[in-house]
């Protein structure tokens, strides 16, 4: 039997009075998308910060296909293939969108898994370029390659981060909302493309949304937090039709 991608165990984490995450148990076997919502203060972002190593967890443990990886700090965590987006978003508005995934690629070559594959190899370079083209065609930017990111609308540059994430080869993904703030008119374009990296590069993506149709037609599985601890967990139908949800969400 194969040990789970991700597994955490009665993590917790508290900042003063306040239990962001209390006590956590999940454990994601497939690569697929993992939905995680919860109201506002729930402890999604937390959760994320303690998984990549941004925060410590007072307690609890986390498995990386089998190995403990809560010691580690974040670039080893990186390393290993876990990469995020932030709620904010993060482009290099001055560079061309080109230069932000071939940066992206660069800073993994510090270190990262790209590094490992790259190492020793000529064609480093054209290795990139080649990934990076691919992953601008997939997420509908191939025409804004060589200007700058800060052209793109907000939309454009949530689809430009994605693809930089993906510049790492990552095994996981975490995304902190990645539809929020998007025009209406691309959210399509970002289901589609999450959709897209789910079926072609077979890795786990856990995705935080408080956007529901977008998030409940996306996922296949959807865990809810709610003050910190996992108050339900299953299938978009199972998670919307559970009292306990509607009373988080309304209470
Ligand atoms: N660095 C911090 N210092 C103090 N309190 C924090 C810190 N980070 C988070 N918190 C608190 O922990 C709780 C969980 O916050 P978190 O950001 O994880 O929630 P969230 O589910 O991501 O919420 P949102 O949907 O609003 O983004 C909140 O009460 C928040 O105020
Ligand atoms: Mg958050």
């Amino acid at each position: 039997m194969t040990a789970p991608i991700l597994e955490v165990s009665g993590l917790a984490r508290a900042f003063g009075g306040i239990r962001a995450v209390d006590g956590v148990d999940l454990r994601f076997a497939e690569p697929g998308i993992v939905g995680l919502i919860g109201p506002n203060g729930a402890g999604k972002t937390t959760l994320f910060d303690l998984i990549t190593g941004r925060q410590s967890a007072d307690s609890g443990e986390i498995r990386f296909e089998g190995r403990r990886i809560d010691g580690l700090p974040v670039h080893r965590r990186a390393r290993l293939g876990f990469a995020r987006t932030f709620q904010e978003c993060r482009v290099l508005v001055e560079e061309s969108c080109l230069d932000n995934l071939l940066f992206a690629a660069q800073d993994q070559r510090l270190g990262g898994a790209l590094g490992r594959v790259f190492s020793g190899r000529r064609s480093a370079g054209r290795e990139a370029l080649e990934d990076a083209w691919r992953l601008l065609e997939m997420v509908n930017l191939p025409q804004f390659a060589h200007r700058p990111a800060g052209d793109l609308s907000y939309g454009q540059r949530r689809l430009l981060e994605i693809a930089s994430t993906l510049m790492a080869r990552p095994g996981v993904l975490l995304l902190d909302e990645p539809a929020a703030g998007v025009n209406p008119s691309l959210l399509n374009t970002v289901h589609d493309v999450l959709l897209r990296v789910a079926a072609e590069r077979r890795i786990l993506l856990v995705v935080v949304e408080h956007n529901m149709p977008f998030i409940m037609s996306l996922a296949a599985h959807v865990v809810v937090l709610h003050q910190g601890r996992v108050l339900e967990q299953g299938s978009p139908a199972a998670v919307q039709n559970s009292p306990r949800v509607v009373e988080a969400y309304l209470g």
